[in-house]
């Protein structure tokens, strides 16, 4: 009886390992499940035995400042949010199979804001001060496998306040995986692409790989590379031997020549693909994708930017992370929407404001075509905000500048590192010191793209930053009008103006006359003049902080000097925090040319209407006045030569931009009515746009971005909410109560308004319009089937829209 036994269990060892050998490739897990979390401090938590049990379940991403109340008593302060802070505990209990005890697994956090420490078995792994890096452990010294399980405990701390002059979020708000490979292995980002030599039929391939050996045994591994086209097609490959030490590290290089390469650009955006294999005779032991993009380009002097050999304006906006009424938790559909309504506009170009992104946005510019600029820091050793980086900086700056760097050097997208922004140590000769550290370590790792540093300092003598001599693009914020000194001051340099504008604006507010510029503060010891008292300001481009101007005013300087590489204008989108000038209800910033909820303001469409060829016509503002007020109203259009305004069908007159404008204008009693009008080209109509005089609200109306959506549990619906009179006219300046209730496969992940001192918690069922509109962010759950969005207000029809989830 004893043998067949035997036999069996021999055959089953036999098949397991086989099976063990197959699964010896590399799995990368979402970790972002069934975790336990609970606000406040838990020392206990990091006891296998302590019981999580009764703490909120949820998944990752997560901030939990975004759940909270506004209050101006908030640490955080206005600047960062109004929202609170603190500390929280998250916990994940998991198994892994007999089989994982054969293999190395680690964690990787893409972002904890911020000091995470993090425990597993009890087993201490590490603090992490900065809140925007990426990072991981082994956590393999320390595992259960089988029937026994595993604890993990991260301790999230924001307590110290204020740490940011925007609003950061709380918690573990950016992706967890766990990987699993072999004891052989790419080690983690362990390779850098490069493509030294582009020719019109070849680009030269260059891989740096560093592999692992964790196992206690040499091994003779053959590294087999194969360069995948965007189609997943087979076009170069290359393979080396090695021999490698028990318990060692081995970096080396692989070198391809691909033919016919295609290039990646921002209209055409290709990707390839280099999956590294790694083999022991025929056994496999790992496998590597790394996406990457093959393109060339170079910031002149005097000719600015050029981009596969073609010149080329950077056209961009700066932006921090938060994606509205979402927070800081990352959602990759989120940035997605965001970078779709950019590249609407005409954008060509992202500044990661102030800190290395979420890797989302990186694989989405990669994918969209968006050119990069990551940034690394917004204070080195100097203060700014009195709990920031600057306690950290001895310690951290190293190693978090060395991480940004290996995690994004792969992306086709970067094209500049930023060491920092506005940093104090320019005025000084600290300045010349921290430069040049900070320059080599980047330099270290990547020699291919340019360095630069977001100045405010714009005299070469007393800047030491500049002085350090070591960066390779010079980036200038605001002050666009020292400009045209630049080639003067700084010749033979490379230019690039890294922000500029922070004009404000509200979505649907718009003061008369429209041709007075207004500068908000005047200065910083001038008395704050903000207009009106919702906190509301004009959205005509008319009014600007002062150290900054219209969009207008830095637009018609930038594009007509070519020795500038580009732009990128403060900001893209409203964010949460620096409400500046404006006091607390205020609460978010006015400076985005698209508000908070992603409506666009009226200066998208100038934009629009200079950095993209589709036709456009933008007519503002909406047509509900005070019968007889004077009123101003505006039009951007391009590809015609005038623009011809019609009110009531009577010709107010033809318009066409002279010189440098970017607008045209008309001055007019209000009558009610409806206000058209025509753009031409050669006598013939290009456009028509048409506001009509909206009557009393009478319906809401539902617009789903997409109707359809995946069933991944991540899958966003953005529903614009309108109050529209009885013939389907917005009406300007409804603020009804909306509720909303949803039925079936999904739930409400986030609503607003994009009004910036509206107090509504962003995580509810309900929203006031303002200027006519709101927003609902509906989330698929993992089962397929239809949402229905119902939304109700008092005194007017309901509105229902339904979104299937497949
Ligand atoms: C800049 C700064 C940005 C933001 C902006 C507001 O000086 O770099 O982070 O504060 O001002 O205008």
């Amino acid at each position: 009886m004893a043998k067949p036994i035997l036999i069996i269990a021999a055959l089953l060892l036999f098949f397991s390992s086989c099976q063990q050998q197959k699964q010896a490739n590399r799995q990368q897990l979402d970790f972002n499940k069934c975790w336990h979390f609970q606000l406040g401090d838990h020392p206990d938590a990091v006891d296998m035995e302590y019981d999580s049990e009764s703490w909120r379940k949820l998944t990752l991403p997560h901030d939990w400042s975004i759940e909270g109340e506004f209050s101006k008593e908030h640490p955080t302060t206005p600047e960062g949010g109004a929202l609170p802070a603190g500390m929280g505990w998250y916990r994940k209990t998991f198994s892994l199979p007999e089989s994982d005890s054969f293999k190395t697994v680690w964690i990787e956090f893409d972002g904890i804001y911020r000091n995470s420490e993090i425990w597993i078995n009890g087993h201490y792994l590490g603090i992490r001060p900065n809140g925007y890096s990426s990072f991981q452990h082994e956590l393999s010294p320390h595992l259960n496998y089988g029937e026994e399980a595993n604890v993990i405990a991260v301790k999230v701390d924001n307590s110290q306040q204020p740490n940011s002059r925007w609003y950061t979020g709380s918690g573990i708000y950016r992706n967890v995986r766990l990987i699993k490979t072999g004891k052989v292995h790419v080690d983690h980002w362990g390779t850098f692409i490069t493509t030294p030599k582009i020719t019109e039929s070849s680009s030269n391939i260059n891989l740096q790989l560093t592999i692992k050996n964790q196992s206690n045994e040499n091994r003779q591994v053959r590294v087999l590379t194969t360069i995948l086209d965007g189609d997943n097609n087979k076009v170069a490959s290359m393979e080396s031997d090695h021999q490698m030490e028990n318990d060692s590290t081995l970096t080396f290089d692989q070198n391809l020549d691909l033919a016919d390469p295609v290039l990646w650009d921002v209209d055409r955006p290709y990707m390839y693909s280099a999956l590294t294999q790694i083999y022991d005779g025929n056994e496999l032991l790992d496998d590597y994708r790394t996406p990457f993009g093959i393109r060339y380009f170079d910031f002149h002097p005097e000719k600015g930017f050029s981009l596969n050999g073609k010149p080329m304006k950077i056209l961009g906006v700066c932006n921090h992370h938060d994606l509205g009424a979402l927070g800081a938790a990352v959602n990759e559909r989120a940035i997605e929407r965001q970078l779709e309504i950019l590249k609407e506009m005409g954008v060509n170009a992202i500044r990661t404001a102030h800190n290395p992104p979420a890797p989302e946005l990186l694989d989405l510019c990669d994918r969209m075509g968006f050119i990069v600029q990551d940034e690394a820091f917004d204070e080195w050793k100097k203060r700014k905000a009195k709990e920031g980086y600057h306690k950290d900086w001895d310690e951290w700056h190293k190693q978090d500048l060395e991480d940004m760097i290996r995690r994004d050097r792969n992306h086709p997208s970067i094209f500049m590192w930023s060491i920092g922004n506005e940093i104090r140590e320019q005025f000084d000769s600290t300045g010349i010191t921290i430069t040049r550290e900070l320059v080599s370590i980047v330099k270290n790792l990547d020699t291919t793209r340019p360095v630069t540093c977001a100045l405010t300092e714009n005299e070469p003598d007393k800047n030491f930053i500049y002085q350090s001599g070591a960066l390779d693009l010079l980036g200038f914020n605001y002050k666009h009008r020292d400009y045209e000194k630049f080639p003067e001051w700084y010749p033979g340099e490379k230019l690039i103006a890294t922000e500029n504008m922070s004009a404000l604006a509200t979505r649907g507010e718009y003061f008369f006359p429209s041709d007075s510029i207004m500068r908000w503060p005047e200065a910083h010891d001038k008395p704050l003049v903000t207009g009106k008292d919702d906190y509301t300001v004009s959205a005509f481009d008319q009014v600007s902080a002062y150290w900054g101007s219209t969009h207008e005013e830095t637009w018609t300087t930038i594009k007509n000097q070519d020795f500038m590489s580009g732009l990128f204008v403060w900001t893209g989108f409203d964010y949460l925090g620096e409400p500046i000038p404006y006091p607390y209800p205020a609460r978010s910033s006015y400076f985005g040319i698209i508000d908070l909820a992603g409506f666009p303001k009226d200066a998208f469409y100038m934009y629009k209407s200079e950095w993209t060829n589709t036709p456009t016509l933008h007519l503002f503002p909406h047509w509900n006045w005070e019968e007889g007020k004077e009123v101003d109203v505006w039009a951007y259009y391009n590809q015609a030569d005038e623009v011809e305004l019609f009110l009531n069908d009577k010709s107010v007159g033809k318009r066409k931009k002279e010189g440098d404008d970017l607008n045209v204008m008309w001055r007019l009693p209000y009558e009610k009515g409806t206000i058209r009008a025509v753009s031409r080209k050669d006598g013939k109509t290009v456009l028509e746009r048409e506001i009509q005089t909206a009557g009393k609200a009478a319906k809401i109306h539902l617009e789903a971005d997409r109707s359809d959506i995946k069933a991944d549990g991540k899958d966003l619906s953005f529903i614009t909410v309108s109050i529209r009179d009885k013939n389907g006219n917005i009406v300007p300046n409804a603020d009804d109560l909306v509720t909303f209730e949803v039925e079936g496969n999904g739930f409400i992940a986030g609503v607003d308004n994009g009004y910036q001192a509206s107090l509504e918690p962003f995580k509810a069922n309900y929203r006031k319009a303002f200027r006519g509109k709101c927003l609902v962010i509906v989330q698929a759950t993992e089962n397929p089937g239809p949402i229905t969005l119902k939304a109700n207000a008092e005194g007017i029809s309901s509105s229902e829209i339904t979104v299937n989830v497949q």
